[in-house]
């Protein structure tokens, strides 16, 4: 796969489908997006997105949680595999694991993660059901780097979209995905690209800070 010189070194984790890796090795092939995905990590076996690595001679491995005692040593085992390719960052797309904080803490700055919901709102699972509930007229995506509390840390970017009559999970969770391609491309960017600063509880982008919400794509309006 070609990429660009001093491309930043990635390795993904997943756990299911992979379509936001597939955004990612898009834009690597494209030459779009300054990175070289140098691992794509899975805790479940058989899932789509580790063959969508190899079909780009990415190298994969598969780490069953379930093989493990506990936590610690799953995640322990995790950061030694990560940490065999040297990552400038790391990309949770779709890892549905809960993380040590031993282990968010060695990748402090260096790790993001995407979650379906318009950060802080709805943090954890069901987020689409959840929006649809509570008859909320807009829904969204949110991608933020990684800290100890659980989809809480500082976000870099949000797109919004509208919630329509007769919305489903299935609909609204299509039409939030289309976004998730959207904006996780454009935060490696940003971060490979050394664009993005954290002071405290905010991002920078290009030294300017962000809003709590970072930076906002509104698709009702575009
Ligand atoms: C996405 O909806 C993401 O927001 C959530 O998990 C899903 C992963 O989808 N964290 P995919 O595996 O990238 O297709």
């Amino acid at each position: 796969m070609p990429t660009l010189d001093n491309a930043c070194r990635v390795v993904v984790l997943i756990s299911g489908s992979g379509s936001n890796l597939q955004a990612l090795i898009d834009g690597q092939i494209a030459g779009e997006l300054p990175i070289r995905i140098e691992a794509v990590i899975s805790n479940q076996p058989d899932v789509y997105g580790i063959e969508r690595a190899q079909k780009h001679n990415i190298p994969t491995h598969v780490l069953a949680h379930k093989d493990y005692p506990d936590r610690a040593s799953f995640d322990d085992a995790l950061a030694s595999a990560i940490d065999s390719y040297q990552p400038t960052l790391v990309v949770l797309a779709g890892f549905m694991r809960i993380l040590t904080p031993e282990f968010v803490r060695h990748y402090t700055g260096r790790m993001l993660n995407i979650h379906p919901s318009l950060l802080p709102k709805y943090q954890g699972l069901h987020t689409h059901q959840r929006a649809l509930d509570n008859k909320d007229e807009a829904h969204g995506v949110s991608v933020h780097f990684v800290t100890e509390e659980l989809d809480g840390g500082p976000i870099i970017i949000q797109a919004i979209v509208p919630i329509l009559e007769g919305d489903t999970v299935d609909t609204l969770s299509r039409r939030v995905q289309a976004q998730e391609h959207i904006i996780y491309p454009m935060a490696v960017d940003w971060f490979a690209k050394e664009r993005l600063t954290i002071k405290e509880d905010s991002v920078s982008l290009d030294n300017e800070l962000l809003p709590k919400t970072g930076h906002q794509i509104d698709s009702r309006t575009t």
